[in-house]
């Protein structure tokens, strides 16, 4: 065989020019509703302070007894009800997430549940990140023709492993998840993105690892434990956002050779309604085109972009054709943005 022989089929499976669109969107939270006056029974802190220094109201946290896996399945499966996708149809399911239920991948879990017996499913740990991070690999698959249709979710649950003791954390987080559907299509729509990491931050959010040193023989000890919970230096993410976010929101928006101004919403990772407002007021974007459903639901991770596409989707406000700038940001520090056209 001839190496043009050998790189003919390559060719033809991995280079088809396909483009990507997002066809539905979905989302699921735990019905039980943790409001500020509610939690300063648990901490000492107030509605007034929350409010103010956060804009969150109130939070979602999954009961003892509920799973990741079953919000993440929920909110795919309304994200393929709105696609008209069948579960069979699926080539490949993305569960972005940092609280999975079991460390080796919560993923196949997800799609024993939805029934998406034909797709292969990998988790994807990235953090608040991680949804943006999941939509542009996502898109590699498809635009290297490798598949047509996947399902990304961007799930949570951190109440697991925040410190309900510490409120300068616990006053943040909730939980929930969200999806979307991602199709090979003739238009490409997803317009530009950049993904950034700096792990010499590290130390400014973690849910990290503690292994207390474990004995097997005179000379061999390993680490057994657990995660310690949630820490975060509060002002140094706050100044990493608020610098760093509207860069990488440019230079997607470079790429996509798109101005600010044509963009009709702004999507952040939904952490702190005063992080929304410095970006917005950075990139000149007004208050009317900035996504927040914060109010409700908190910081949820992975699943805040996602959880506030579909209400907006639900809601009307985002139509086929609307220019959405999106961007997590948070821990590893990671960060990144991805400026898409919603629909077809
Ligand atoms: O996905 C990324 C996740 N992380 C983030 O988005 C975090 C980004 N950072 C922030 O959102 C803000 O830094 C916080 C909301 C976390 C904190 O706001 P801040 O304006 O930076 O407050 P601070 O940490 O400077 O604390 C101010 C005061 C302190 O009291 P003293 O030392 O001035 O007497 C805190 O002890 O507020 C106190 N405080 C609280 N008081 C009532 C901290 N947390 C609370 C609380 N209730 N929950």
């Amino acid at each position: 065989m001839s190496s043009e022989d050998a790189m003919e089929p390559m060719s033809a499976q991995f280079f088809t020019g396909l483009g990507v669109a997002i066809t539905g969107s979905g989302s699921a939270t735990p019905e039980t509703n943790l409001d500020n006056a509610a939690l300063s029974q648990i901490v000492e802190t107030s509605d007034e302070w929350i409010s103010t220094r956060t804009g969150i109201r109130q939070r979602r946290l999954s009961s003892a007894y509920g799973s990741l896996n079953e919000i993440a399945a929920q909110a795919a499966q309304n994200a393929l009800e709105m696609a008209g996708v069948s579960p069979q149809e699926v080539d490949l399911i993305i569960l972005a997430t940092s609280t999975p239920d079991d460390l080796f991948g919560t993923a196949c879990l997800v799609q024993a549940r939805l029934g998406a017996t034909k797709a292969v499913a990998f988790d994807l740990t990235a953090a608040c990140s991680g949804f943006v991070f999941g939509l542009v690999t996502a898109a590699q698959f498809i635009r290297t023709g490798v598949y047509q249709t996947i399902v990304l979710i961007g799930a949570d649950v951190l109440s697991r492993w925040v410190d309900w003791g510490d409120r300068r954390t616990c006053v943040l987080f909730g939980d929930g998840a969200g999806a979307v559907v991602i199709q090979a299509n003739a238009r490409d729509r997803l317009l530009g993105f950049e993904l950034r990491s700096d792990g010499s931050q590290n130390a400014s959010l973690t849910l990290a690892y503690q292994g207390q040193a474990h004995p097997l023989l005179e000379n061999l000890a390993i680490a057994q434990g657990t995660f310690s919970p949630i820490g975060m230096n509060g002002q140094e993410v706050y100044r990493f956002a608020a610098r760093q976010v509207p860069e990488v929101i440019e230079k997607a928006l470079f790429r996509a050779n798109l101005s600010v101004e044509q963009i009709d919403w702004l999507l952040l990772h939904q952490a702190n309604q005063r992080i929304l407002d410095a970006v917005a007021q950075r990139l000149k974007i007004p208050n009317e085109k900035v996504i927040s459903n914060l109010a409700n639901y908190g910081n949820t991770s992975a699943a805040s972009i996602p959880l506030a596409l579909d209400e907006a989707v639900r809601q009307g406000k985002v139509q086929a054709n609307h220019i959405i700038a999106s961007s997590g940001f948070g821990a590893g520090l990671s960060w990144g943005s991805a400026i898409f056209q919603w629909g077809r």
